[in-house]
């Protein structure tokens, strides 16, 4: 049971079998690690919508990878990507990674020559997005690192405490992650790095995947509850928060797992850094608002109501409320621009803003 290394993938096609593609099923971790065989574009949906992958940037490739299942089924293959592209961008509505993923596909297949075999294409494309994936968060981590040493710098080498939510780590991604690249290259550097994880309710992305990375990856941290952050940070315990984002609008709001803006109001009033780690491909460059414009997924109440742990080393599910408990599970919320201290990109760090994000990536002004 691993996650760590160069060669740690989340999403791979099956070894000696192209009709099949693998995930790890983050549903049981940390108490199971289970590979889980997609072997149709309805498996990847299903995988998708109830999480066994998650995190924006691996949502999207699993969509992709979905595709190339699609056409692998059917008599005509372009029907079938068609009709599972639009069922899959119903699956989760506030990761932008997935249209993201889905229009870079079907945009494949448009300019795809008559007779041309779509599967191939499409396997051809998934790799490159998971490849090309790796490469970004590295970059993230190479730009994110430079943060993390000013810090130690100032600190005369004392640790530096950084306080993350939910999961934006290598199990998010396809490895490495977002807010978790700059650590792990901290790490390899030799500095002293300590990691305060929310645990993050209702899902535990927390407690039950990040403090899991982290732990294979030898990195000093810290389970906290959702509410202990603003404590930590009115006594001088937090050095920067590092968060990952599901949707950045053009403008620079940062949609993220629920409890984020709480976390961002908490390093404004105690003047701790608030930085945002992401790869490009989850900026919205079509909507400026987050408030208004980002599709806030509302999910199970399950989700709230039972709790997945270990009882004599056996995994099990218990429901931890009253029956019948009226219950709301919103599972993001939007931090405003001006809370995010800046932005991690491929590309380099920015200010939260249209005019920070367009500096690095000109290219999109038209857009
Ligand atoms: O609901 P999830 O687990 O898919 O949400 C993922 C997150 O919100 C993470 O915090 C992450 O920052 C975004 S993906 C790198």
């Amino acid at each position: 049971m691993a996650s760590r290394g160069e060669d740690f993938r989340t999403i791979w096609l099956k070894p000696d079998d192209p009709t099949t593609v693998q995930i790890i099923d983050q549903r049981l971790l940390p108490h199971e690690y289970h590979v889980h065989d997609l072997r149709s574009w309805q498996d990847g949906l299903v995988a998708i919508r109830d999480m066994y992958v998650r995190g924006a940037p691996l949502i999207g490739a699993t969509a992709a990878w979905s595709l190339y299942l699609a056409a692998l089924s059917g008599a005509n293959s372009e029907v079938a990507v068609r009709e599972a592209a639009e069922a899959l961008l119903k699956s989760r509505p506030t990761a932008v990674n997935l249209r993201w993923a889905v229009d870079r596909i079907l945009a494949l297949v448009d300019r795809a020559a008559p007779g041309t075999a779509l599967a191939e294409l499409i396997l051809a494309d998934a790799q490159a997005i998971c490849d090309e994936d790796i490469e970004i968060s590295r970059s993230i981590g190479t730009h994110g690192v430079a943060l993390l040493e000013a810090i130690s710098r100032k600190k005369s080498g004392a640790t530096v405490n950084i306080l993350t939510h939910c999961n934006a780590g290598s199990l998010a991604t396809i490895n490495w992650g977002t807010a978790t690249a700059p650590i792990y290259f901290a790490q390899q550097r030799g500095i002293d790095v300590h990691v305060w994880v929310d645990e993050t309710r209702p899902r535990n992305q927390g407690s039950q995947l990040t403090a899991w990375e982290l732990a294979a990856n030898d990195v000093p941290h810290t389970l906290i509850v959702d509410n202990a952050g603003g404590h930590l940070m009115q006594h001088g315990q937090v050095d920067i928060v590092i968060t990952g984002t599901d949707r950045t609008t053009r403008c620079g709001d940062v949609a993220n797992k629920i409890g984020t803006y709480l976390k961002a109001l908490a390093a404004h009033d105690n003047d701790v850094p608030f930085y945002v780690a992401l790869p490009s491909t989850t900026i919205d460059w079509n909507s400026r608002d987050g408030l208004t414009e980002i599709p806030i997924e509302q999910r199970d109440a399950a989700e709230v109501s039972v709790a997945y742990g270990v009882i004599d080393g056996k995994p099990v599910h218990v429901r931890t409320t009253a029956a019948g408990t009226p219950i709301s599970n919103f599972a993001f919320d939007v931090t405003p621009a001006r809370l995010v201290t800046g932005l991690i990109t491929e590309r380099g760090i920015c200010e939260a803003s249209e005019v920070g994000l367009l500096g690095l990536f000109p290219e999109m002004a038209a857009s």
